[in-house]
């Protein structure tokens, strides 16, 4: 094992959100049914935005798409759009249902939806969802999708079999978005210091993999209500006030229309690999 791929290990072990399945004895479904604030905090924080606007730019109309960890839809919804067919993957019940809905307010009935851990995807599964006559040539187990995308979704330890997998079933492009920026320090005070892992940690596994994927970066400063800021650290070991007085102290709160804010400045990493 390499030093990038121990250090992948170490951060979905111990710093990503599957470190609090294990604590607290949980499913993936249970720790995103807590947290349906996961919508609303989207909403306020200017993501997908311009990352959802690149990878389109390049899936042209009549493809088939694979978004793997697509969560409440950020990408697998206005992706399809365009699309002949998607298939959304997550392992969780919960979060596939509150896409689903999405979808179907916005009249959107060229989705599929799969509830599986990536790992657990067989070989020839997503040609088989996919499979409307439409190709000819596709070989079960490989090839078997357009593009792909995993956005905060690489929660595997194993992150070379994730990687490859993807790239293996992605015939004509794959993409992944993952933060660009240092740790965030309301996240390094409210859980102490913990392994860190970002893009760059991505770019050496993927080239040790003889994978050169290219990469833009986007920034993004968004401001949200405190008490939605607060909701994403509900595991901390600080007290609510103690992160209020942490975000005061730092110059980042501010009072609007009687309400309090917090504000956020953040990066985005697009890696794509186009065939
Ligand atoms: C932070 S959310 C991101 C959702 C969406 N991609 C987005 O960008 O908004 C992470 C999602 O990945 C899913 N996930 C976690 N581990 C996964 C795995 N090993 N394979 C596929 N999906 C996974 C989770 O259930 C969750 O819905």
């Amino acid at each position: 094992m390499s030093h990038w791929t121990e250090s992948w290990r170490d951060f979905v072990k111990k710093t990503s959100y599957k470190h609090v399945l294990a604590d607290e004895k949980i499913s993936d479904d249970q720790f995103w049914r807590s947290y349906a604030v996961y919508d609303r905090i989207l909403s306020y924080s200017g993501y997908p935005g311009a990352i959802l606007q690149r990878i389109s730019s390049f899936i042209p109309a009549g493809s088939t798409f694979l978004d793997i960890g697509a969560g409440t839809g950020a990408f697998a919804l206005p992706v399809s759009r365009k699309t002949r067919r998607t298939v959304a993957l997550d392992p969780s019940a919960y979060q596939l249902g509150v896409l689903r809905e999405k979808a179907k307010e916005e009249g959107l009935n060229n989705i599929t939806t799969l509830e599986k851990m990536w790992h657990y995807v067989g070989p020839g599964e997503i040609h088989g969802i996919l499979d409307d006559g439409l190709d000819k040539n596709l070989v079960g187990g490989t090839g078997e999708v357009d593009y792909s995308l995993a956005s905060y979704s690489l929660f595997d330890e194993d992150i070379v079999g994730f990687l490859q997998k993807m790239i293996d079933v992605s015939k004509k492009g794959a993409f992944i978005v993952f933060r660009a920026g240092e740790p965030e320090p309301l996240s390094e005070f409210a859980y102490g210091s913990k392994p860190f892992a970002n893009y760059i940690c991505l770019q050496h596994i993927l080239a040790d993999m003889g994978c050169e994927f290219c990469t833009e970066i986007f920034d993004r400063s968004y401001a949200l209500p405190v008490d939605l800021a607060l909701r994403q650290y509900r595991y901390s070991i600080k007290t609510q006030a103690e992160l209020i007085d942490f975000l005061r102290a730092e110059g980042r709160l501010q009072e609007k229309d009687g309400a309090l804010w917090a504000s956020f400045a953040t990066k985005d990493a697009l890696l794509y690999l186009i065939h």
